[in-house]
């Protein structure tokens, strides 16, 4: 008999169009991953509620989620691609898991501190524990390996601690779930603006979504600070130069980059020239995932049966290390 897969598990939250920050963080590894592991993922539209308690759009963005996810390369007949909510038990672990959680580790929460800053008049039970909710997600598999993005980082600690106290308290269920980016560190994709992260609800003209067209890819990476250029050769880059480099890397050739590292240090640069080689990549890149994206949208007869299909799939593993945890905490009384 093949060894068992060891199992992988990721979610995104339906709260906006998908970008270049979650292609690179996230499903770029998906669609490796679903080649050789056991693959869990999902639309995390429980966490979306955490902030945006407006439903209105939910339906539309969680479909749109689904059609990225398969349009970006994930075939839904080698993993698991489901809907959260469409796996109860989900928030039985959640319960049984925030008994776990202690009030002061979830205020010191970065993301959690964030939110409270952006959003002070809905600072909701639900945003304190979204940490243990997105454990309940990893482990409800028992998934190893959980492929994010850099700004995940803390909650995938968490998540080790939570699954950790678990198995000490209760016996060992879980094992420790570890963020995962092949061969290399997690990623952060910078905003074009040099500062911050590419982000669904933020800051859009300086973030690249998967379904821009051509014409507003280029236009927002024209945008994208520059400055006069390097004054002496060989200089360090600035924050924002060195972010745009960074996007060179993502979809740019090997001799057109080392042609504009170059041309920085030896303060010959032409930051027009660069950006527009670099708009016309990104297009290149982007064009054919939107063009299928907006093939698969429409089908909403083929969208319900992939989440149909997934959330078997999930309420299978999921039913599975339930009777595990009931066991293994004493909830079972004949
Ligand atoms: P979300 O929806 O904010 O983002 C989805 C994925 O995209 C990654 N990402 C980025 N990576 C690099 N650069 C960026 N600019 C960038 N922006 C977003 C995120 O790291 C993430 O991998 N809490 C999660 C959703 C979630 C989840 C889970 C993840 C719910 N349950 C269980 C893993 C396992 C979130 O808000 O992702």
């Amino acid at each position: 008999m093949a060894d068992k897969k060891e199992i992988v598990m990721s979610g995104i939250r339906p709260t906006g169009f998908l970008h270049l920050g979650n292609y690179f963080g996230a499903i770029r590894n998906y669609v490796k991953m679903q080649e050789d592991f056991e693959c869990y993922f999902m639309v995390a539209d429980w966490h979306s509620l955490t902030t945006h308690p407006d439903t209105k759009e939910l339906q539309g963005n969680v479909q749109r989620v689904l059609a990225e996810n398969i349009a970006c390369g994930l075939d839904p007949d080698k993993v698991a691609l489901y809907c959260q909510s469409h796996v109860h038990t989900t928030a039985e672990l959640y319960l049984y898991l925030n008994m776990l959680a202690y009030k002061g580790e979830l205020e010191k929460t970065v993301t959690f501190k964030d939110k409270v800053r952006q959003h002070p008049e809905n600072v909701n039970a639900g945003l304190l524990t979204y940490p243990v909710l997105q454990t309940a997600d990893i482990i409800l598999h028992r998934a190893k390996y959980v492929p994010v993005g850099k700004d995940q980082e803390q909650h995938l600690e968490m998540a080790r601690n939570f699954a950790n106290r678990f198995n000490h308290r209760y016996g060992e269920v879980f094992p420790e779930p570890v963020a995962y980016n092949y061969n290399a560190e997690l990623v952060k994709v910078p905003s074009l603006d040099g500062g911050g992260k590419m982000s669904k609800s933020e800051n859009q003209m300086a973030t690249l979504y998967l379904s821009d067209d051509d014409d507003m890819i280029r236009k927002k990476v024209m945008k994208a600070k520059t400055d006069n250029g390097p004054t002496e050769p060989n200089a360090a880059k600035p924050e924002y130069i060195e972010n745009i480099f960074g996007l060179m890397k993502l979809v740019c050739a090997q001799d057109v980059i080392a042609k504009y590292e170059n041309d920085y240090n030896s303060c010959n640069i032409r930051y027009g020239d660069l950006k527009k080689q670099l708009g016309e990549d990104m297009a290149k890149f982007i064009g054919p995932i939107r063009d299928k994206i907006n093939t698969i949208l429409p089908d909403k007869k083929y969208l319900q049966q992939v989440m149909e299909q997934g959330a078997e799939k999930a309420n299978k593993s999921a039913n599975e290390t339930m009777k595990l945890v009931r066991e293994a905490m004493g909830l079972k009384y004949y």
